[in-house]
């Protein structure tokens, strides 16, 4: 990954562009399996993280499962060669028509937010003549203490279901007749630095299960949600190795197999965004660095006041000045970077890092902008186009026939 030649790949492809590295990928991956290998963990990659059908493909071929949240999610993992008994359906507010793509296509589990949504699963699935194997998204109400914006396990979010009414959920489910039974699970938040409130969850929905299972309702897995968070500046990010020591008994002592969804963990830290700088500016309180890459290419910083770092990767000694690095999108929220150090001139290639995830798959056309290509690096070194940069028409095509 370091002695990758970024300017080369930004002369070859263009930018804005996204690169990926393939051995960050697998290593990551890894990273889970070994952890949790005392309790044969399928680890769900989070599609909505980057949904590139070659980093999916890449995921299936690892051996990877697959937590998605809409149909066309689902419509990549598939495309890409992903197995379908390995997907599982989360999200608030699935339509009749996604159950209907979900329950034909076989999937492993809907991860299933509210009562209401049960009922529809059970008719939709009556009507296909399918039986729809369920688990309920619990809402354990702890505080993941991540942005609130990613922030999803407390009673104020939209997600899930209390666990007051769980109990209750669980016996509705077992009444109903094209509804199976598999699992519970959670997810209380992204970039989450701190061990403890994922074990805290773990321990609720431990108690959830040994309730159920004491009425009769035997469960088969416990899904515990997303990964842990990465370093974006300094972060200390939480041990798996620790993650896993503290839930694997618990899981054991009751036969239960392990979900996980990773998604940021597994590709954020394997990516980067290139962007040339196009000027330098010298406002009379502040300097600007004026990239070509905007907040319609990563809207993190604009949306969740998030750092990523940035790299003068093509003169990495060019003497520094104090800038704020911004984007060319009509938005005084379109920045990259606020107040950094960076050298940088016309022409220069930075390095935005930590792009793998919630990069290109939040990316947009605002301001009529196309979106950057995506390459990927493999093991050996050598780099490829995993998605070419849209053309103005793209942009064009699902408009021009209507003027
Ligand atoms: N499972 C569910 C049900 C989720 O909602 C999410 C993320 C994940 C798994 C994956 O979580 P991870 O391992 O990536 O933390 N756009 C935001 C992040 C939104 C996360 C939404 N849900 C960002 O750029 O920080």
């Amino acid at each position: 990954m370091n002695n990758t030649n970024y300017p080369r790949l930004a002369a070859q492809y263009g930018t804005p562009l996204y690169v990926y590295h393939q051995a960050a990928l697998t290593a990551a991956f890894a990273a889970y399996q070994t952890a949790f290998s005392g309790c044969q963990p399928l680890v769900c990659y989070a599609v909505k993280a980057n949904g590139n059908l070659s980093v999916i493909r890449h995921f299936a071929q690892l051996g990877s499962g697959f937590d998605t949240v809409s149909a066309g999610e689902i419509a990549r993992v598939l495309a890409a060669g992903g197995d379908a008994s390995k997907i599982i359906f989360s999200g608030v507010g699935k339509t009749e028509a996604e159950m209907e793509y979900a329950l034909n296509a076989g999937i492993k589990c809907f991860n299933v937010e509210s009562l209401p949504e049960l009922e529809r699963l059970n008719d939709v699935a009556g009507r296909l003549g399918k039986i729809a194997p369920i688990s309920f998204r619990i809402n354990p109400d702890v505080d993941a203490k991540t942005h609130p914006y990613i922030s999803t396990g407390l009673k104020a979010n939209k997600f899930g279901i209390a666990m007051r009414d769980a109990e209750q959920a669980y016996q509705r489910a077992a009444s109903l007749p094209h509804i199976k039974i598999i699992g519970v699970d959670c997810h209380i938040g992204s970039q989450l630095t701190d061990l403890s409130p994922l074990i805290a969850a773990c321990e609720r929905l431990i108690a959830l299960i040994d309730k159920l299972s004491a009425q009769g309702i035997a469960l088969q897995h416990l899904d515990l949600g997303g990964g842990v968070g990465i370093v974006y500046k300094d972060e200390h990010t939480p041990d798996l190795h620790a993650y896993a020591q503290a839930v694997e008994p618990l899981l054991k002592a009751r036969g239960l197999s392990l979900v996980l969804e990773p998604g940021r963990s597994l590709v954020g830290n394997a990516g980067v965004l290139l962007t040339r700088v196009e000027y330098v500016k010298h406002g009379e309180e502040k300097n600007f660095v004026v990239v070509d890459a905007a907040m319609n290419d990563l809207m993190r910083p604009a949306l969740y006041q998030a750092y990523h770092a940035v790299e003068n990767v093509s003169r990495p000694d060019a003497p520094q000045i104090t800038a704020d690095i911004v984007g060319p999108i009509c938005e005084t929220g379109d920045f990259i970077g606020k107040e950094r150090q960076i050298g940088a001139a016309q022409g220069d290639i930075l390095a935005i890092r930590s792009a793998g995830a919630y990069a290109s798959s939040m990316a947009s056309n605002y301001n009529a902008r196309c979106r950057a290509a995506e390459v990927m690096i493999d093991e050996q070194g050598n780099s490829r186009l995993v998605r070419r940069r849209e053309t103005m028409d793209d942009l064009l095509a699902t408009e021009r026939e209507y003027l």
